[in-house]
């Protein structure tokens, strides 16, 4: 459970699908074009459209909207599905770096902003798997 400044669900907060399917959009888009982020570019296939559709629908259920993700592929594992990729210090920055650059061009209110970086930096964390 995320402890922030409103009642309301980050998915409410932003405003529903279409904002979020804009903030993963360019979430890849900023992976695919930032040189300090190609070495996490590198371990996705070339085609980033699966992995948008897939981060959308999770984030969906994660953000406290529809549950997306689990409705078709069952519970997340998350953790365990990135095990083949190696992920460490390195990796879990890049990664918040195009979220945060993703959350830059997405919403004005910094609070928000602020509270949903907070909340991916854990999750990103959690996804270390060397030291
Ligand atoms: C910490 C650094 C991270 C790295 C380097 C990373 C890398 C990757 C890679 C390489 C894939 C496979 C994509 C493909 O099919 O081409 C993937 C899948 C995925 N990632 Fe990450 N990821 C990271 C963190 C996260 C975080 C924080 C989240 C969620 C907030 C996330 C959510 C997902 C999801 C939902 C998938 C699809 C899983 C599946 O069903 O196969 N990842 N990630």
């Amino acid at each position: 459970m995320q402890f922030t400044s409103d009642a309301r669900s980050f998915y409410e907060r932003i405003g529903g699908e279409a904002p979020l399917r804009l903030l993963v959009l360019r979430f890849y888009h900023h992976m695919h074009a930032l040189p300090e982020t190609q070495g996490i570019r590198a371990m996705h296939q070339a085609n980033l459209a699966s992995a948008q559709d897939k981060l959308f629908m999770f984030l969906s259920g994660w953000m406290g909207g529809p549950s997306l993700y689990i409705e078709k592929f069952g519970h997340p594992r998350l953790r365990m599905r990135h095990m083949p990729f190696s992920i460490g210090e390195s990796e879990r920055d890049q990664w918040m770096r195009c979220m945060s650059h993703a959350l830059e061009d997405s919403f004005d209110d910094k609070t928000l902003r602020d509270e949903l970086y907070e909340a991916l930096s854990g999750v990103a964390d959690f996804m270390r798997n060397k030291s």
